[in-house]
């Protein structure tokens, strides 16, 4: 029995990672995508083109990527009863607000198909930090668990 829990634990933390990567391969692309759509002249062919690549990457990776990878986790942390851990706390802070940026990039997606153009390309730019930044953090919280 034991052993069947411990195979099942590789197999959930495997498929963990793999969405993890997934998701974070989207997050970095979806903001790149924002900063040739918006160089775009509104209504032109070319942003319809921007607008069904930035669709297909929401539909196809990110958001089945997000709702896998918090799946796996929250499996994870109930079948290694993690609930107490200080680490998941501190580290489900930061999955939360990576979430939180998940939506932003959504609405920031329609505003730009609306014809806006709320910030720079080079804004844009800096924010794309955000989920490499966010993603060290975490890594480091979940595998060195510092408390
Ligand atoms: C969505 C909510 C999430 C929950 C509830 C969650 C929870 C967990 C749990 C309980 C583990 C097992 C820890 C262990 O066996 O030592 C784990 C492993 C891991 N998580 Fe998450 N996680 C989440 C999101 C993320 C995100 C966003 C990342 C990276 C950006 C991430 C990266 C990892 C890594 C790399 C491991 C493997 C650590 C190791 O085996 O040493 N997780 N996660």
């Amino acid at each position: 029995m034991e052993q069947i829990l411990q195979t099942t634990y590789l197999w959930l933390k495997a498929g963990h990672i793999i969405f993890v990567i997934f998701w974070m391969a989207g997050l970095f692309m979806l903001p790149r995508y924002f900063v040739y759509h918006q160089e775009a002249e509104p209504g032109s062919a070319e942003e319809a083109r921007w607008i069904d690549r930035e669709a297909k990457l929401r539909k196809i990776i990110l958001t089945p990527s997000l709702i896998l990878v918090w799946v796996f986790g929250l499996a994870l942390a109930y079948a290694g009863s993690w609930w107490v851990a200080p680490w998941l706390h501190a580290k489900l802070l930061f999955v939360v607000a990576l979430s939180g940026y998940h939506g932003w990039l959504v609405s920031y997606g329609k505003k730009l198909a609306k014809g806006e153009r709320p910030l720079t390309g080079k804004k844009l730019r800096l924010l794309n930090e955000v989920p490499g930044l966010a993603a060290a953090i975490i890594v480091v919280l979940v595998v060195v668990k510092p408390f």
